[in-house]
């Protein structure tokens, strides 16, 4: 079996962080999202992986290189529009060759793993398979409707009046009866090839496709909200560990991790918290439920149910909470007694200040 990893979007519902990085490579507990993925997939033990590339191509190459630090072999994609899933799924044909393989949205955190989907799918060899969660409001996905022995009725992608709460999260086996379908299906209302429109055409032509029910925890890490709730989930089974410096006035809560070189003077880490690589915390109250990037310089300040990226500088001001902080980003107090502000703001941000 191989692999092909859909890192093409923009990712615009993340600004301003689209405009200086894929969404893909947003840290999770210190690890890109898309490192967390390339894992689930080295996981089953499938190495040939093909990821589909937009105009970040350069930015995720520099962080995955040709796989080999993670235990895969990578082939990149690149993809000139985002002209939809299934046209990942053709432009990929020539890599795919005659395989079966796993499809992966590169933003979807699956972090219970797929192993169980694939062993099904391995073992029974339906025509595809589907991984599925019940969701609140299945309207912003693509819906799967069930027939009593578990087996696909009917996809529709995004319907105005879902008839099911099974959703599609961004997992898919295929065998490749999946390429005649992806070249006999037209582009939808939003101009592109859905993967739901494929997989519906299987179902239509007399294809078997399954449907594996995820119960574990899911995210589409699509807007800030997600990944900093992902990020607390995921810290919450955070293996301990200190390979940097702790001074005698400081205080470690039990499950706190620090990255080697990092340094802690006369400062409090509340549990779960992650301290990267090189990073110097001064006179800090931190956590809990925060990730702390490599080369970061936090003085004098307040950080919880945040993440702060590499190489950003925090000192003073009242503290953070729920936040997402970029890389470089240099937060700091202003002149002593000022009563306002001074902010440099890039494009697209969002900033909510103490009332
Ligand atoms: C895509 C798929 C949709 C699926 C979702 C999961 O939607 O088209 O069927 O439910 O990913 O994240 P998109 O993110 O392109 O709107």
């Amino acid at each position: 079996m191989k692999a092909l990893v859909l890192s093409g979007g923009s990712g615009t519902r993340l600004r301003p962080f689209s405009h200086s990085m894929p969404k893909q490579l947003i840290p999770i507990v210190n690890k890109p999202v898309l490192e967390h993925v390339l894992g689930n997939i080295r996981d089953l033990g499938v190495t040939e992986v093909g990821i589909v590339v937009g105009s970040w191509a350069a930015e995720i190459a520099e962080v995955v290189g040709d796989g080999s630090r993670l235990g895969i072999r990578v082939t990149y994609l690149p993809q000139e529009q985002p002209l939809g899933l299934a046209h990942c799924v053709s432009l990929a044909r020539t890599f795919l060759g005659d395989d079966d393989f796993v499809m992966y949205l590169g933003d979807n955190m699956l972090p219970e793993g797929i192993a169980q989907a694939a062993d099904e799918f391995r073992a029974q060899r339906p025509a595809a398979a589907v991984v599925v969660h019940q969701v609140a409001d299945p309207r912003a996905f693509g819906v799967v409707e069930l027939e009593p022995d578990g087996t696909v009725a009917r996809l529709v992608e995004k319907p105005p009046h879902p008839r099911s709460n099974l959703a599609l999260i961004g997992v898919y086996f295929f065998t490749p009866a999946i390429h005649e379908a992806v070249r006999s299906i037209k582009p939808s209302a939003r101009g592109e090839l859905e993967i739901t429109d494929a997989l519906q055409w299987l179902v239509e032509n007399g294809f078997r496709i399954k449907a594996d029910e995820y119960r574990g925890y899911w995210k589409d890490t699509g807007q800030a909200a997600d990944i900093l709730d992902c990020n607390e989930r995921l810290l919450a089974d955070l293996r301990p560990g200190n390979l940097g410096s702790v001074d005698a006035a400081s205080q470690l809560g039990d499950r706190v991790r620090i990255e080697a070189g990092a340094r802690i003077v006369r400062s409090r880490i509340d549990s779960p918290a992650v301290i990267g690589a090189g990073t110097v915390i001064e006179d800090c109250h931190i956590g809990p439920n925060t990730s702390i990037g490599s080369g970061c310089t936090l003085r004098a300040t307040r950080v919880r149910d945040s993440i702060v990226m590499d190489g950003a500088e925090i000192a003073h001001g009242p503290g953070l909470r729920n936040s997402l902080i970029g890389r470089n980003a240099v937060i700091g107090a202003g002149l002593a007694g000022a009563a306002c502000h001074t902010l440099v703001v890039g494009d697209h941000t969002r900033i909510r200040v103490a009332a």
